[in-house]
């Protein structure tokens, strides 16, 4: 920006402002001529080849035929290109066979994290670790197994666990008995009342097995495994006893559904979920 010009002899427009202020006509630096001049001409390039000039119910065109939804529609090609093939095979194949293919599975698991979080994050939770009153997906506790056909079958259908309300039959001293009992099965504290009831004539075992283990065949649930499906605590045991779940006859059950998916998820959205649910940590 230096001008070696001494300022007196630069050639001014004539105009003096307060006696000696002269406007003068240097010419603008190098850099700045060149800078305006790369600009034009970078702008009319530009119209040449992309779309610019808005006109009434169009705009010009660009000789490149570029479109931003065109540019879209190239990329999502593209994406498609790359998941086909995978998408093609997780149709085709089992899913047991979809697990077995490492590269296959991982692919899965992407895919379906989204269809997951949409579909079944709010009640077992976004990483399948449970909420108060929805079962732990991520660990090895299952009430209907963890083996992939098992899942598939849950998602597909969905699950209706059912236990009897007993407080009806019961007196609250043998419902109590009950209680402690099934507390104390996980560090194997025994309660003889208890258990002549649990193995006699309340009939716990009928379903929760002789040893309180559970029966997958109907979800009943390991009551020793301290992995608690509603809550481990004497007063969440002495609901689940008194009401039962999912029990018509008594207003206070618990409710415990899984829905059905497969009115709203094809065979393939529900091969994708059941991978995804496997691979969340407990899968058999
Ligand atoms: C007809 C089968 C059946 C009988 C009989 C039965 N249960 Fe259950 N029980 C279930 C099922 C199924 C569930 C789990 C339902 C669900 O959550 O999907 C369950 C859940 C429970 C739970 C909750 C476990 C948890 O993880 O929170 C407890 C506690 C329990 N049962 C105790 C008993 C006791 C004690 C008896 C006997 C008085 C009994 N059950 C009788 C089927 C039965």
């Amino acid at each position: 920006m230096t001008d070696n010009t001494n300022p007196y002899d630069a050639p001014d427009t004539g105009h003096v402002w307060d006696e000696n202020l002269r406007e003068l006509t240097n010419p603008p630096p190098r850099w700045w001529t060149i800078a305006f001049h790369a600009s034009w001409i970078f702008v009319i390039i530009y119209g040449i080849l992309y779309p610019m000039v808005p006109l009434v119910s169009s705009h010009t065109k660009g000789v490149l035929g570029w479109t931003s939804i065109g540019e879209f529609k190239e990329s999502v090609a593209e994406l498609d290109a790359i998941r086909g093939p995978f998408e093609a095979k997780i149709a085709e194949l089992e899913p047991a066979a979809i697990l077995a293919d490492r590269e296959l599975a991982n692919y899965t698991d992407a895919s379906a994290k989204v269809l997951f979080g949409d579909r079944c994050a709010p009640c077992p939770g976004a990483g399948g670790q449970g909420n108060p009153g929805y079962p732990v997906l991520a660990d090895d506790a299952w009430l209907y197994g963890g083996e992939i056909g098992k899942i598939v079958e849950t998602i597909t259908n969905g699950r209706r666990g059912i236990m009897p309300a007993h407080g009806a039959r019961f007196s609250a001293e043998e419902i109590d008995d009950l209680t402690t009992y099934v507390a104390g099965l996980a560090d194997g504290r025994d309660h003889e009342a208890g258990k002549v009831l649990f193995t006699g004539k309340a009939a716990c075992f009928a379903c929760h097995g002789m040893d309180g283990k559970g029966n997958q065949m109907i979800g009943a649930p390991d009551l020793t495994d301290r992995i608690w499906r509603f809550a481990g605590t004497p007063e969440a045991i002495r609901q689940t006893i008194t009401h039962g779940v999912n029990d018509p006859s008594d207003p206070e059950t618990r409710s415990a559904e899984m829905p059905a998916f497969s009115g709203t998820l094809d065979t393939t959205g529900i091969k994708k979920l059941a991978v995804y649910v496997h691979r969340l940590g407990g899968g058999q």
